[in-house]
């Protein structure tokens, strides 16, 4: 089994309607493919942890790095893996934009997970560098 982490710069500005439309479609291909992670948005950059087979997690990645919604994108840590890090995961998502920032909710949300970085038992190196860049991104950024 296999995981990588990459992080890259939203080309637009995705509405939660357009996140929620990318997530629904991520989540259906990435169960039939068994491949499981999470995705954050955070004021215009994106973090992503995939893990499954390597033949499919390279193809996805392939893909996703052609996608036009996105540009930069930065692989900075994969690993060969005994076990995945998010299982019940086909993609885990957060998000969190200019519009919402400073809000009751985006507060709530950077609150949240700042929790589940400090809480997640990460097993491999790739998840721990996934969950630091996402704590990073958090309280660097407001
Ligand atoms: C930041 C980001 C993350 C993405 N993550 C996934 C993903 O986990 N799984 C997936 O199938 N597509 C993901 N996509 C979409 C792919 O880039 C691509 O559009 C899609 O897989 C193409 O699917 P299709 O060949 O069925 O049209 C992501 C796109 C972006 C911009």
């Amino acid at each position: 089994m296999y995981t990588l982490t990459y992080e890259s710069k939203s080309t637009g500005n995705p509405t939660v309607r357009d996140m929620e439309e990318l997530m629904a479609h991520a989540r259906a291909r990435n169960h039939l493919e068994g491949i499981t992670g999470c995705l954050i948005y955070y004021m215009g950059v994106f973090i992503q942890v995939l893990e499954g087979e390597k033949c499919n997690v390279l193809r996805l990645f392939e893909r996703i790095k052609k996608d036009k919604r996105h540009s930069g994108v930065h692989l900075f840590s994969d690993d060969e893996i005994e076990e995945r890090n998010f299982p019940d995961w086909a993609m885990g998502y957060c998000g969190i934009d200019k519009n919402t920032s400073g809000t009751k909710e985006s507060e709530h949300f950077k609150k949240n997970l700042s929790l589940l970085v400090d809480l997640s038992a990460s097993k491999n190196i790739t998840a721990k560098l996934f969950w630091r860049r996402a704590k990073f991104l958090i309280t660097s950024t407001n």
